[in-house]
């Protein structure tokens, strides 16, 4: 989600929209010791860390092997590459999100097929994907927004290979089952203000394939399985082993955070009820993170000005759908092919969200939306 802080410059309370480093103050002796640990046993690429943290995460995701790489953007072009996607071929994805799906269609010279979203949960619609595929569609990649996941049954039923994009969504469920575990891979992100957050870029495939398991291994090492025998072309893509053992510190805390971001987002609920806003929904069946609060407002510059006024700094995720992104400009598509997304894109207002976020700041965050209704 680029960069963050994002502090007002309210004289009251300030409210900042995201705080990763509330986190390492939190664990700060733990996290200490634990690139302590690395640094001083000099197994700096591919050491122990990343093969426990691979374990744990997978195990975490109801998975059987997970494959470190260097951010959830390579997760999602190794993982098409794995599936051996590539130029003729086309995959469906969602216009509104971040880029890297779509990006990493690109990546593997495939076909970027955008199909659009559910107004309710904001992820891909079914029967709009179900429209789009042809002889040629080789995967669908549901990203499961702002933590909640994506119909994974009505888009497993059309019968295409999916591949979860779970940057958002560590930890949410579908059905009683975690996401990255039902489709045939799984991609994952530890950008820093992910819901299990590095201190810099990380990513992971999770898969039960071990075939596709070995093959990522490869991928990520310059398609070797040997040293200096190269038997594919691959990539320079390792989960840093100080990434994992920081992150090995945060894991057994992340079922908790989201149990807090679910609280943070109840008390959002209950305050905000009655507004003119449409409030974010659950889908039955799922289990929200919250990576992201986002409301839907008709008046939300406005809004979003008013808050930045009283110590409420937002960031809009995401302004423009990505069908109307410059770097698009030679696929032809214009204001309308998306309408559902394009609607989305210009009512959308995030909310500050993370877990340590105190009530008295989500009562703040209320306060201040309330008043700008009046
Ligand atoms: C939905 C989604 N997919 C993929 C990514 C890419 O992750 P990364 O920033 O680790 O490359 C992001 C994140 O930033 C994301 O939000």
């Amino acid at each position: 989600m680029g960069s963050y802080p994002f502090c007002s410059r309210s004289p009251t309370v300030n409210v900042p929209f995201l705080n990763p480093a509330a986190q390492f103050a939190a664990l700060r002796t733990e996290t200490l010791a634990a690139v302590e640990a690395v640094l001083a046993k000099g197994h700096y690429i591919l050491g122990p860390n990343v093969a426990a943290f691979e374990q744990e995460v997978a195990a975490f995701c109801g998975a059987k092997h997970g494959i470190g790489v260097n951010s959830g953007s390579d997760a999602l072009t190794l993982a098409l590459r794995a599936l051996d996607i590539g130029p003729g071929d086309e995959v469906i994805t969602t216009p509104f999100t971040y880029i890297a799906p779509a990006e990493s269609i690109h990546q593997v010279g495939a076909r970027v097929v955008f199909a659009d979203i559910d107004p309710r949960r904001f992820t891909l619609d079914p029967a709009e994907v179900a429209r789009r595929i042809t002889p040629r569609t080789k995967a669908i990649i549901p990203v499961h927004l702002f933590g909640q996941a994506a119909p994974l049954h009505d888009l497993a039923a059309l019968g295409i290979p999916l591949v979860e994009d779970c940057a958002q969504a560590i930890g949410a469920r579908c059905d009683g089952k975690p996401v990255a575990s039902h489709g045939v891979l799984g991609c994952l992100s530890f950008y820093p203000t992910k819901n299990l957050g590095a201190a810099g870029d990380g990513g992971m495939v999770v898969t039960d394939d071990e075939a596709l398991a070995q093959k990522l291994r490869m991928l990520r090492v310059h398609g070797i399985e040997r040293r200096y025998f190269h038997d594919i072309h691959g990539y320079n893509s390792r989960l840093d082993e100080l990434q994992a053992a920081i992150l090995r510190v945060k894991l057994p805390h992340l079922a908790g955070w989201n149990a807090r971001r679910a609280e943070i987002a109840a008390r959002y609920d209950a305050g905000l009820a009655g507004l003119p806003l449409q409030l974010p929904e659950t889908a039955p069946g799922n289990t929200h993170i919250y990576h992201v609060y986002a409301l839907l407002s008709d008046r939300r510059d406005e809004l979003q000005t008013h808050l930045a006024a009283n110590g409420v700094p937002t960031i809009i995720y995401y302004p423009q759908p990505l069908h109307l992104q410059k770097c698009y400009a030679d696929r032809g598509w214009k204001t309308g092919d998306f309408p559902v997304s394009e609607s989305v894109s210009r009512r959308i207002l995030p909310l500050p969200m993370y877990p340590e976020l105190t009530d008295a700041q989500a009562d703040h965050v209320v306060a201040q939306v309330r008043s700008f209704f009046g």
